[in-house]
């Protein structure tokens, strides 16, 4: 069954239907711009974000293709990027407002590993984007891998859809997506071990313990694009780790644009969000760009890692 046909067999919102189809219709330019571009879109733009990182080509490039399209959409208010400062406001006075990370994992470009697309659905309250992750209406990614997948959740379940590169189609391919409650793989960047705090690092070597039978119990896998790895994570079982570290005090992901839709698609998917305090959804940010640190994933990996912390 292809997206379409899918969205008319539900019962959604239809604002939010047409978002889902935007979403669709921006992610095929950017997968188009990944795998059949004949301009040059590797390497950095030369210019730096808010955030003082580094901008590459494809983040400016996916940017626009999104802010295009949602601009057009007679059901978004107003759009918050990683990549803009300030909050884009759109002529429509539409009941939603749409935060988004457009090209996530963007050092990965360069190097042929994958990157994704990220979205979170507010409706358009007085609270604007500043509404705890919990208030979300609809979340999505796109991950741009060895196929192109659409995931997200609405009502509470989680679907995913693969692109048919021939038609240029997404197809329901994974329904009613679970998060196994346990799992084995754990993904944080060990770059930073000695700046971790005692609780994770006392999490990560019980990670590494060995088994009776001398085999290890667990496997270590980062790829270094939050959707890639989550999206392992949803469905193979495992837990995402993104701590404060000495030089990031508030970690590194942005609370509102990659932990809340990450978090809410996990929640829908019966698995479990931390930014190793509270429930990252029971967040009310203060900024529309602020950090958190996140950890998401197996319900019993995230306990665990807590345990420690108790
Ligand atoms: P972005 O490309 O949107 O800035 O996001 C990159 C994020 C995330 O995808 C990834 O998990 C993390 O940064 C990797 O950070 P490190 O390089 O510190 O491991
Ligand atoms: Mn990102
Ligand atoms: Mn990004």
């Amino acid at each position: 069954m292809n997206l379409s046909n899918f969205l008319n067999s539900q019962n959604y919102n239809p604002g939010l239907k047409e978002i889902i189809l935007d979403i669709q219709a921006g992610s095929i330019q950017v997968y188009q711009q990944l795998n059949e571009a004949e301009q040059d879109i590797f390497g950095s733009s030369g210019q730096k974000n808010v955030q003082d990182e580094d901008v590459q080509k494809l983040d400016l490039l996916a940017n626009d293709i999104f802010i295009r399209i949602f601009r057009k959409n007679m059901h978004i208010h107003s759009i918050l990027s990683e990549e803009n400062e300030r909050i884009l406001t759109c002529d429509n006075d539409g009941a939603y407002i749409i935060a988004m990370d457009p090209l996530d994992g963007s050092s990965n470009i360069d190097v042929n590993i994958p990157v994704g697309s990220i979205f979170s659905i507010l409706k358009n309250t007085p609270e604007g984007f500043l509404q705890k992750g919990s208030q979300q209406q609809l979340a999505c990614y796109v991950i741009y891998g060895t196929a192109t997948m659409m995931v997200f959740a609405l009502n509470k379940s989680v679907f995913g859809f693969t692109l048919n590169t021939k038609t240029k189609e997404y197809n329901l391919t994974h329904s009613n997506i679970r998060i196994p409650v346990n799992g084995n793989i754990f993904s944080i960047n060990e770059g930073n071990f000695n700046s971790l705090e005692t609780p994770v690092k006392q999490f990560l070597d019980y990670c590494k313990q060995l088994g009776s039978d001398k085999k290890r119990t667990h496997t270590g896998r980062f790829i270094g694009s939050l959707v890639a790895d989550f999206h392992r994570n949803m469905l193979k079982g495992g837990i995402f780790i993104y701590p404060k570290t000495a030089d990031k005090p508030h970690g590194q992901l942005r609370l509102i644009y990659e932990c809340n839709p990450i978090a809410f698609i996990a929640k829908n998917a019966n698995g479990e969000s931390t930014n190793l305090n509270t429930s990252i959804l029971d967040v009310k940010p203060v900024k529309i760009h602020e950090r958190s640190p996140f950890v998401v994933g197996s319900k019993n990996m995230v306990a665990r890692l807590l345990e420690f912390y108790h």
